[in-house]
């Protein structure tokens, strides 16, 4: 029998940040600021379910990370009345733990399954049928008087998460019954977000203090919450508490923020493609090996914003800093040689005329497919 404490998530932490960060998450879909047309669109899905007393059907939530994903899990939950288990697609490692997770379930209880592009082959199976039919396929015996008994599970939802919508099969994403996609914040709303967490935290926050945390918020929820714990830090120990714009600025150039809300390893990945690598193109395995982090966490973790900043492009070719990126780093000192792409080649980097490099090799799917 599986122990599926094991592959549930623990709820309970004891980590100081991240209970504190739990405690600032909305808990209904009024409460949450920002991504309007999803919120339209769930208010209506859940809405309906409510009314007719079914599961909700299953949703796919898919963006970059720390723009609210687990979070709307919470809420689509709480909004259905329902019981809520965390589970994510590593941990689910054999068929039998989902079949012990699924059967589980009381009626109409969802199921959160974050990264779910990371689920087994042999666990999405079992996927399938429980999606669409809410039953279990479960093999009984072995060798030629195998046979197959269906066992019929509660109706239930499942809520999956991914950074990654391309990397989903597509029988798993046919079962989604709605896919939505979180996008960046924009900065009325992390204002706003700022606010309303200074609010629950009891920081006497000033409206220029919450607009400076969140220009350099990185267009998420997480980072901004996070500066302003960190500016109240700096507030408290510096000055009276109180966190305006003076003060929300100096603590976060201590932190080497930038005023366009990179960090260090922001700067770093455009720094290497600049000085190391001509200012690309570069394949992502090599921009990894600079930085010592997994390509993954490269493509999911730091190059989304810089895509949305305009300060990186993926070309089929491989990464290039753009000139916006170029300006950012000479702007803070950065030496900057010229770049080793002619305005010729700019074009042609999309078109695949150009010859790969050596660094640009490695294949990328998601680059290729952009
Ligand atoms: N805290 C974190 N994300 C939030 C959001 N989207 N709305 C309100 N508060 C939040």
């Amino acid at each position: 029998m599986t122990d599926i404490s094991r592959i549930l998530t623990q709820v309970v932490e004891d980590e100081a940040e991240v209970v504190v960060d739990r405690s600032l998450r909305p808990h209904t879909l009024n409460e949450y600021i920002g991504q309007r047309e999803l919120k339209a669109n769930l208010s209506i899905l859940l809405g309906a379910a409510r009314q007719r007393g079914d599961a909700a059907d299953h949703v796919l939530l898919h963006g970059p990370p720390g723009l609210g994903k687990t979070t709307l899990a919470t809420i689509i939950a709480r909004e259905l009345g329902a019981n809520i288990r965390y589970a994510s697609g590593p941990a689910i490692e054999r068929a039998g733990d989902l079949a012990a997770i699924l059967t589980s379930l009381d009626e109409r209880d969802v199921l959160f399954i974050d990264e779910i592009h990371r689920l087994n082959r042999a666990v999405e199976e079992i996927l399938y049928p429980a999606m669409e039919d809410y039953a279990l396929d479960v093999m009984i015996g072995k060798g030629p008087s195998a046979r197959s008994l269906r066992l019929t599970l509660k109706p239930f939802t499942i809520v999956g998460a991914t950074t990654r919508a391309g990397r989903i099969s597509s029988p798993l994403r046919d079962r989604f019954g709605a896919t939505y996609r979180l996008d960046f914040y924009d900065i009325p709303d992390l204002t706003a977000i700022v606010e309303r967490s200074a609010r629950l935290l009891n920081v006497d926050l000033h409206q220029d203090g919450a607009t400076a945390i969140a220009r350099r918020g990185r267009g998420t929820p997480r980072v901004v919450n996070r500066l302003l714990r960190r500016v109240r830090d700096f507030a408290q120990i510096n000055g009276d508490g109180t966190v305006d714009a003076a003060t929300a600025d100096r603590a976060l150039a201590a932190l080497e923020i930038d005023d366009e809300g990179l960090d260090g390893t922001d700067r770093k990945l455009l720094a290497a493609i600049v000085q190391k690598f001509g200012s690309g193109p570069v394949g992502v395995q090599a921009l990894a090996a600079v930085l010592a982090e997994e390509p993954e966490t490269v493509e999911d973790v730091y190059e989304p914003f810089l895509l949305r900043l305009g300060f990186l492009d993926r070309t089929p070719q491989g990464r290039i800093a753009t000139d916006g990126a170029r300006r950012h780093l000479a702007r803070l000192g950065y030496d900057v040689p010229p770049p080793r792409r002619s305005d010729g080649d700019q074009a042609a980097l999309w078109d695949g005329t150009v010859r790969a490099t050596d660094a640009a090799t490695d294949t990328d799917t998601d680059a290729r497919a952009l």
